[in-house]
């Protein structure tokens, strides 16, 4: 069996696979322009998620649901021209590219799902679709998706496309809602996602599933032990407004760029004493 070298760059769902195998961390980090595609390329990311947290990070929406296949068609290309302009700093090739499939672009029936994967694979330079739950409905998308030769990634949780339903709160708290959770992994290991994200649930949990499934185990607020993690980048750099909880940032990104910007406004509108007139030549 193909196994990875660490420092290859995951191309196609697989290769997440076969990290987890090989017991390598697997790291996702989302981007939504050229600019944050490049960056977390050459940060060496093994795959760049295009996620519908775009809605309110990038588009200023107040939850995910707004956003529309056409936008995040259009943001998932970008992110493909910013990974295909850091090519030579990330040796190896571009990452693994996974878009999300925004609210109701999936949820209607199978067949507009698979019109809508199939969006994403044939406009774009994703290899992978991502959407989120697990309810019976989802799982037959799921199985018909994957059936077309559409890779899926799973994500349950705290799923945001859900929130006026589930809020914003941890899940997965009690007994009865954590063997809910788990059914549902399963459930959708067996449609045959080739990897699965977990938001915002009890560490423990998500450590024991990280070792149940085969399929990797991306968490996010979700503990340290699963088998790979992913964070909304601006979240990650101090650039929203809204941190959540869970992602603490590893700078304050917006201070410094404000501080930055405040400076080089002062400096614009601090008058400089005129040159003297040089000398005549005759
Ligand atoms: O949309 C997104 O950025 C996501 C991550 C939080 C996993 O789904």
């Amino acid at each position: 069996m193909p196994q990875p070298r660490s420092r290859s760059v995951p191309q196609r769902p697989a290769d997440l696979q076969l990290r987890k195998q090989a017991g390598l961390p697997i790291t996702v980090l989302t981007a939504w322009d050229a600019l944050s595609g490049a960056v977390v390329a050459e940060a060496g990311a093994d795959a760049v998620l295009v996620g519908d947290s775009l809605a309110m990070v990038v588009l200023g929406h107040a939850t995910t649901l707004p956003v529309t296949l056409d936008e995040m068609l259009q943001h998932t290309r970008a992110v493909a021209r910013g990974l295909e302009a850091a090519r030579s700093a990330t040796a190896g090739g571009r990452p693994l590219i996974i878009c999300d499939l925004p609210f109701l672009s999936y949820q209607c029936s199978p067949d507009e799902a698979v019109a809508a994967a199939g969006r994403v694979l044939k406009e774009t330079a994703a290899a992978a679709v991502k959407l989120e739950g697990a309810e019976p409905e989802t799982v037959a998308v799921i199985d018909r998706l994957v059936r077309a030769g559409i890779p899926v990634m799973g994500h349950l949780g705290l799923t945001p496309q859900s929130v006026h339903r589930l809020g914003y709160r941890r899940q997965a708290g009690d007994p009865v809602s954590q063997n809910r959770l788990r059914r549902q992994a399963l459930a959708l290991e067996a449609a045959g996602c080739f990897a699965l994200v977990l938001e915002h649930i009890p560490g423990e949990l998500a450590t024991e599933l990280s070792g149940r499934l085969a399929i990797p185990v991306i968490g996010i607020g979700a503990g340290d032990a699963c088998d790979g993690q992913v964070r909304v980048t601006a979240d990650l750099l101090g650039l929203t407004l809204h941190q959540p909880p869970f992602s603490p940032p590893l700078l304050d990104g917006r201070g410094l760029a404000v501080e930055a910007l405040r400076g080089w406004i002062r400096a614009q509108r601090t008058p400089t004493t005129p040159a003297a007139p040089s000398a005549p030549h005759c």
